[in-house]
């Protein structure tokens, strides 16, 4: 089921903001079905990366291919196609409060389809149902838990049946057994969906059940000083840095 091609490459990107350079020689790929995890510690970059990755940002120096194409020198109508390709779950998922979730996760649909006003309804309450929310379409977000909230957020990044699904520490702020729902609901829908994954997390319990590729970012020499399997890197990993990160008992 899976090929091998990368679903995005990167090359020598360096990422700024005016002239402070967070990461610098960055280069990795990430392949179709893959749960790609970006890891390192707070301030690291990992939420700046994230954000070049869906063209929030513009490296200062080096390449990002999509699918083999220039995300970063495509002109303004091929960016937005490529876009579209993109689910984004943001750090604290980020849904509207004065909206339900059935109207959250209308938006990209209603904004990106021409789908009438009861096509999204169905779509909105078939997505909703897919993550465990079937039935609270017409919940405020203030009025769910926080793991639902995060799971609304989620059905909202897979409005528009995205290929490539971006999380931003999902599991932030939830309990250990929300969180772990959330990771086997992520896994499914990689299953399900056949989506590629890229999640920054710092969460072991996640990093260890949900990735099959991830790099480390150190923010002392600002590059990646490590990449491969989660599992493979807690065995065969020798760099400190790293040993120490994967084999810590708390977070
Ligand atoms: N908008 C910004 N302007 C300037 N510096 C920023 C901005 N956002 C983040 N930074 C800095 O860039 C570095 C990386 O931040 P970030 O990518 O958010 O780290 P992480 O997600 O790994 O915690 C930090 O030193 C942070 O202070
Ligand atoms: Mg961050």
């Amino acid at each position: 089921m899976k090929s091998a091609r990368p679903e995005i490459e990167v090359k020598n990107l360096e990422m700024a903001y005016g002239s402070y350079v967070v990461m610098r020689d960055l280069s990795f790929s990430i392949n179709q079905g893959d749960v790609f995890v970006i890891m390192g510690g707070s301030g690291c970059g990992k939420s700046t990366l994230l954000k070049h990755l869906i063209g929030l940002l513009v490296p200062s120096k080096g390449e990002i291919y999509l699918k083999g194409e220039d995300f970063v020198a495509a002109e303004p109508e091929e960016k937005t196609a490529m876009l579209r390709q993109f689910g984004v779950l943001y750090q604290g998922g980020a849904l509207w409060s004065s909206m339900t979730l059935a109207e959250n996760v209308a938006l990209p649909l209603e904004e990106y389809t021409s789908l009438s006003h009861s096509e999204i309804q169905e779509m909105v309450s078939f997505k909703l149902s897919l993550v465990g929310l079937a039935g609270f379409e017409d919940f405020y977000p203030a009025q769910i838990s926080g793991g639902m909230r995060k799971r609304a957020g989620l059905a909202r990044a897979m409005a528009l049946d995205p290929e490539i699904l971006f999380f931003d520490e999902p599991s932030a702020g939830l309990d250990p057994v929300s969180s772990r729902r959330l990771d086997d609901l992520i896994l499914q829908l990689r299953e399900s969906l056949g989506a590629t994954i890229v999640v920054v997390t710092h969460e072991l319990p996640s990093i260890f059940a949900i990735g099959t590729n991830a790099i480390f970012l150190d923010p002392e020499t600002k590059t990646k000083i490590a990449e491969g399997a989660p599992k493979d890197l807690l065995e065969h990993c020798e760099d400190p840095k790293v040993h120490r990160f994967l084999t810590r008992s708390s977070n």
